[in-house]
């Protein structure tokens, strides 16, 4: 008995040790953290007790800016680990240091001094536990959000790219009737520039007698359908796929690689498909 109450008074001196020595390196304080945290308008309600900040402020910005970037190269090297993030470690980690909006920062900032608590603060150590977990699923759903978005910019860019390459989507072949409704209906719903030089009957077909919203409606569907076919969306996305017109966004791809324009025009019709596509694309994130 005697030897192991000795052995646990022994555990307890390593254990405090070891946390005064990751306190030297770090020399990053609660006072400081809350200090930075309040500076930005974040106010975390369990950290009322933490006194004041009487540092110096650049000693605080750089505690932090050392703790952050310890945090940064920990994601990194986590997603790094799995080869299918792989690929997209460097457009993840460029949107959550850089893009403020996205509040990454302040979330794992708020961890870090959450983590802190220590239990002698009884009542704060009691909800300490909880508000971590909701702090870090948060900062999780940040990740996952930024992670889908990137590999959305990589697998629409591609698209786009084919379809210009192919001067046509994937093993599709366009009547003349359907070239014309495709374009009538396009112009109409503002999807395509007025401005773009193109002729709207290509294959010169009689028009007089066609209805264009039906001719139209059936491109959309055939669309639809071959990608319900080839597996490529199950009928939760293509709900929502329909929902947001996916439909009128590729068929103005596909009009696109059809009509010549300037490279800086081509570019900015991109960024916008891509744009569109991975918006559309993170609602079917729980399909
Ligand atoms: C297109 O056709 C090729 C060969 O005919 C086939 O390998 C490919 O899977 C098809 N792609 C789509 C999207 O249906
Ligand atoms: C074309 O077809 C649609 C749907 O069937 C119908 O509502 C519309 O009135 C038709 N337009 C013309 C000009 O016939």
């Amino acid at each position: 008995m005697k030897k192991f109450s000795i052995f646990v008074i022994n555990l307890f001196l390593i254990s405090i040790f070891v946390k005064c020595q990751a306190n030297i390196n770090e020399k990053l304080t609660h006072e400081c953290l809350k200090h930075y945290l309040k500076q930005r308008g974040e106010n975390e309600e369990i950290l009322d007790y933490v006194d004041s900040y009487f540092g110096s402020i650049t000693d605080c910005e750089s505690a932090v800016k050392s703790k952050l970037a310890s945090i940064y190269a920990n994601l990194r090297n986590r997603l790094q680990s799995d080869r299918v993030n792989r690929p997209f470690v460097e457009c993840v980690l460029k949107d959550v240091e850089e893009d403020d909006d996205i509040g990454y920062e302040i979330l794992v900032l708020k961890e870090t001094a959450v983590e802190m608590i220590s239990n002698w603060r009884f009542w704060k150590y009691f909800s300490k536990s909880s508000r971590l977990d909701e702090l870090r699923d948060d900062a999780e759903s940040i990740i996952k959000k930024t992670l889908l978005k990137c590999k959305g910019y990589r697998k629409f860019g591609d698209y786009f790219s084919l379809i210009q390459d192919l001067g046509a989507l994937p093993n599709v072949t366009r009547s003349g009737e359907q070239e014309y409704c495709i374009r009538t209906v396009l112009k109409e719903k503002g999807c395509i520039n007025s401005l773009y030089d193109f002729r709207d009957n290509p294959k010169n077909v009689r028009t007089s007698t066609l209805n264009c919203t039906i001719v139209y409606n059936e491109v959309v569907e055939d669309l639809y359908n071959s990608m319900y076919k080839s597996n490529e969306a199950s009928n939760c996305i293509l709900d929502i796929y329909k929902k947001e017109n996916y439909a009128d966004y590729v068929l103005t791809a596909e009009l696109l690689s059809k009509i010549s324009l300037s490279k800086s025009d081509k570019s900015k019709e991109k960024q916008n498909f891509i744009n569109k596509m991975v918006d559309i694309s993170y609602e079917t994130k729980n399909c």
